[in-house]
Formats: structure tokens, C-alpha cells, sequence
């Protein structure tokens, strides 16, 4: 019997609904569960075949913990050891060079710093930052954002130099970037699963987050073109970062689709936020994707210790 493993924070319906589809469409030879954690020994056994982490970037603990199960074989949605390493920066640039469009985008060092930093531990950073330059590559409307963050958390829009240097001196010793705001036609946000299903959502981000107002149901409402450009997008950002699942924002304007959030690795799929269709789209193909992987096997992540491992 395979067993798979949910993890999940405040969110309900997406766990359940992924341990009853897995329990009903796994034939009785995979089941799926909650799991449930403490002390992690060193020499823990293996317990769990695959686990869904949708929670990890927020407890440290559970981080350590699925690390320390990746190392046993438990395959592990999505790779920690890369969850850990990436970050938003990192993302655009990367996908610049693989042929995705993104807004221009600076990274700033931090506003300040942690008790114990002071200018001496500081003498390799520009000092006054070179402010001009930056605002004239990025211009105006802009965001400032984390290069690291989620749930719309310190994502501020700026009109002018003024509200820059207010957002700025607010991040404290959060590491922001300063991004070109894209003044969008269109706007879609899309689930990606296995880095080869993709679900295009056409998504209102005017309206609350989380509210269940953001998903919007347009039919047809990216053109043939622009569909499959978004598509080849998603599958390219998806496969360059290793990410079984994520979303992928795409803001667009003049036909041109600029990601702007693709570093998702536990989206939101809750019912009531995600919609009945949009929910029920990323449970099956999650499901099937894991059923599938079990059945034929995972492509494993290559780290340099797993040559060294079962020496005799
Ligand atoms: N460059 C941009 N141009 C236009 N709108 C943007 C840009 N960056 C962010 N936004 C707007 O701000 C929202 C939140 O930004 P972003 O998605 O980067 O933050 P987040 O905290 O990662 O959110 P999430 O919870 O969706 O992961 C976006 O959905 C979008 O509406
Ligand atoms: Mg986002």
C-alpha cells in the first residue's frame, strides 16, 4: 500500500478534498492522510511514499522535518532543498534569460538591518544607494515587493518618488524589490501541475484577496495566440524551477504577457476562494499526477550526497 501525506496550514477544503480523491481513485492500493509529526529522530524510517507540503514556508520545523523525509525517498511536493534555495529576484532574471517576458525589476538592499549589523558589517554596499538610476529604469506606477513573499504581504503600488521612499522606509529589514508596474489589459493566474497541465484562470486582482471574487469565469477570453504563448510560459517557468505545482501570474498588456508572480508552490486552491471549477480542476489533476508518479515512478532530484548513499 502507498501512502501519500497532506501538510497543510489554516486552509480545509483542499486537504480534504485531495484525501478523498486519492483515497477513492487509488484503487485501495494508495492511500491519503494528514500527517501527523514531533520529535524527528535522525534515523526517522520512512512513513509516507509522497507528501503534499502546503505549509512548510511558513514553519521552519516542518521544513527541517520534510528535508529530513526527502532523504529517506518520501518524494516531496514541492522540493524543499529548492523551496528553500529559490527566491522571486532570482526567478525573474531566470526567466528573462529563458525567453519569458517580466517587468523590469531592481533589487534593493534592505532598508535596515538586525541588532547586531552595523555600517562596518556593511562596508560592501553602496552608500547613498544610487537612487536616480534605479527610478529611471523602473519608472512609474511600480512596485515595491518582497523578494521572497506571498499573500499579497508588503506588496505596495507607487505613484512617485514620495511614495517610494515612504514604502521603502517601512520595509524594514525585509529585502525588497522595486518592480515596473505593468498598467495591464488583462490579468490571468494559472495552475500548473506535473510542469505540463496547465489551467488558465482569467482573475480580477482589483478585487479582495481570498475573497472569491478574483476568479472570474470569461470564456475565451485570452485569444488563440495569447492562450498558447501563456501555456508555453507556464511550462517553461514550471519546468525551469522544478515545481510540481504553482501558479503562474501573468499580467498583460499589448498582447504581451509579463509573469509577475510565479514562485506559488502552495497555491491557494480553497473552494471557496478558487471557485467549484478551478478547485476541482487542481484536486483531479493533482490526484492523477501523484497516482500516475506512483504507479510509474518520480523523476528524482540529483543531489550530490545520493551517490555516497547505501555504500556498503
Ligand atoms: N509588476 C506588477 N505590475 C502590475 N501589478 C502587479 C505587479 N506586481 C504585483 N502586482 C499586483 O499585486 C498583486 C500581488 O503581488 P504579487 O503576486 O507579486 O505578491 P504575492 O505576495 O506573491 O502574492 P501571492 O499571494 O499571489 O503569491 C498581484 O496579484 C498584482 O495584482
Ligand atoms: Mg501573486
Amino acid at each position: 500500500m502507498k501512502k501519500v501525506g497532506i501538510l497543510a496550514g489554516r486552509e480545509v477544503t483542499f486537504p480534504e478534498s485531495m484525501i478523498a480523491s486519492i483515497n477513492e481513485k487509488g484503487g485501495g492500493k494508495v492511500t491519503a492522510e494528514m500527517i501527523t509529526v514531533g520529535g524527528i529522530r535522525e534515523d526517522e524510517p520512512k512513513r509516507y511514499d509522497v507528501i503534499i507540503d502546503r505549509i512548510s514556508h511558513e514553519v521552519p520545523y516542518y521544513r527541517a522535518m520534510l528535508k529530513r523525509m526527502a532523504l529517506e525517498g518520501t518524494y516531496i511536493i514541492n522540493n524543499p532543498f529548492w523551496w528553500s534555495a529559490d527566491d522571486k529576484f532570482f526567478n525573474f532574471s531566470l526567466a528573462k534569460k529563458i525567453g519569458v517576458a517580466v517587468p523590469k525589476t531592481v533589487l534593493l538592499p534592505q532598508q535596515s538591518y538586525i541588532k547586531d549589523i552595523t555600517s562596518e558589517s556593511l562596508r560592501n554596499l553602496e552608500f547613498p544607494l544610487n537612487w536616480k538610476e534605479i527610478v529611471d529604469y523602473i519608472g512609474f506606477p511600480a512596485f515595491l515587493k518582497p523578494h521572497d513573499g506571498g499573500g499579497w504581504k508588503n506588496v505596495s503600488k507607487l505613484h512617485s518618488e514620495e511614495d517610494l521612499l515612504r514604502e521603502y522606509n517601512d520595509s524594514g529589514t525585509l529585502c525588497m524589490t522595486l518592480q515596473q508596474g505593468i498598467e495591464y489589459d488583462q490579468f490571468v493566474r494559472c495552475y500548473c501541475v506535473g510542469k505540463e497541465k496547465v489551467l488558465i484562470m482569467p482573475y480580477d486582482p482589483s478585487k479582495a484577496y481570498l475573497s472569491g471574487m478574483q476568479y472570474v469565469n470569461i470564456e475565451n477570453y485570452l485569444s488563440p495566440e495569447l492562450h498558447a504563448r501563456v501555456e508555453r510560459d507556464v511550462i517553461t517557468l514550471c519546468t525551469a524551477l522544478g515545481y510540481d505545482l504553482n501558479t503562474v501570474e501573468f499580467a498583460i498588456k499589448d498582447n504581451i504577457p509579463y509573469a509577475i508572480d510565479f514562485m506559488n508552490p502552495a497555491p491557494d486552491a480553497e473552494l471557496a476562494s478558487v471557485g467549484e471549477f478551478n478547485h476541482r480542476w487542481i484536486v483531479d489533476n493533482m490526484t492523477d499526477f501523484i497516482l500516475k508518479k506512483l504507479e510509474k515512478g518520480f523523476d528524482q532530484p540529483e543531489y550530490r550526497w545520493t551517490g555516497m548513499l547505501n555504500r556498503a
